[in-house]
């Protein structure tokens, strides 16, 4: 099956080049996802069956000084490509955020919860969201959280960098969410490949719902260190420039209603994670 991943140098999409064999990886300076001319073109020269969108504005903090580029990336350029699914008639396959939720709920969000985004990257990301589905309908949206693995700058990373420089870095203990490994997502994106559910929106997390607090201390008893290293606190005493939801864990209801969810708890993943690439 021809598969085009694009933003292709981003950890996801890294992930998905090790689990998909074969699938043709774009990055940024080959396919500039909001550049239409650009879109047609490679569609056009590769005639994939399948397109895997990776490509985002991920700095959360970014989106809210940039938010005209937020926008165009995250959302308008989304559009396109399900424009161009119909016309080119392959399937899209949008990877979205749990940023698309305020964070009140207070449990886990199914797909059946209503959206309501507090900041320009997630409101961004679901007008790519929405856009996709007023297009047409052959298309997953896989809804993640949390990223984190091997490639590029992520939580974990920066958390061990800090830490093993003598830093005691401080991390908030109120605000909880399902943080995913990428390696573990690539290989649920090949599942629902494979098995070809219904189209529409899905949710595709390592289950459970720590404290970013709780889940640093993972990170560093799993690396051999000492979980103390981290300091607790709450978000009011850390202004960052875009607001977070409180509580954005996902639930994979849909998934696991199809007998199709293949993804381990949070804290299996993580240990899997450090034990094969000791990060
Ligand atoms: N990271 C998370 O915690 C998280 C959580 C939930 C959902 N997601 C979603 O998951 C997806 C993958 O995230 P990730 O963590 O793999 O992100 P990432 O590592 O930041 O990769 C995103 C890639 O998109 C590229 N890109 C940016 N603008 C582009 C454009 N105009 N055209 C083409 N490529 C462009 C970036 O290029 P450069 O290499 O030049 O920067 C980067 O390589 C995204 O859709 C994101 O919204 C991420």
């Amino acid at each position: 099956m021809r598969i085009l991943v694009t933003g292709g140098q981003g950890q996801l999409a890294w992930a998905l080049g090790k689990i998909l064999k074969g699938a043709l990886l774009l990055p940024r300076q080959e396919l500039d996802i909001s550049d239409m001319e650009a879109l047609e073109n490679a569609l056009e020269k590769h005639r994939p069956e399948i397109v895997i969108n990776t490509a985002a504005l991920t700095d959360v903090d970014r989106c809210e000084d940039e938010p005209e580029r937020a926008f165009m990336v995250n959302g308008i350029a989304p559009g396109w490509l399900g424009e161009l699914a119909h016309r080119f008639g392959f399937i899209l396959i949008q990877i979205s955020t749990d940023y698309v939720f305020g964070g009140e709920k207070g449990e886990p969000y199914t797909e059946e919860d209503c959206p309501s985004p507090i900041s320009v990257y997630g409101n961004s990301k679901l007008v790519g969201e929405n856009l996709i589905k007023a297009s047409m309908d052959s298309f997953y949206i896989i809804r993640t959280s949390g990223l984190y693995g091997p490639r590029r700058k992520n939580f974990v990373k920066l958390l061990l960098e800090r830490v093993r420089k003598g830093e005691k870095p401080v991390v908030v203990k109120d605000r909880f969410s399902s943080p995913t490994y990428t390696l573990e997502l690539a290989r649920q994106i090949k599942v629902i490949i494979e098995k070809s559910p219904p189209f529409g929106i899905y949710h595709a997390v390592n289950h459970g719902s720590p404290s970013w607090y709780d889940f640093a201390r993972k990170v560093l008893e799993y690396s051999g260190l000492s979980p103390d290293a981290v300091q607790p606190v709450s978000s009011e005493d850390f202004p960052q420039r875009a607001r977070r939801p409180a509580f954005s864990a996902l639930k994979n209801e849909r998934l696991k209603e199809l007998g199709l969810d293949v993804m381990s708890d949070w804290a299996g993943a993580l240990r899997s994670f450090i034990e094969e690439y000791k990060p």
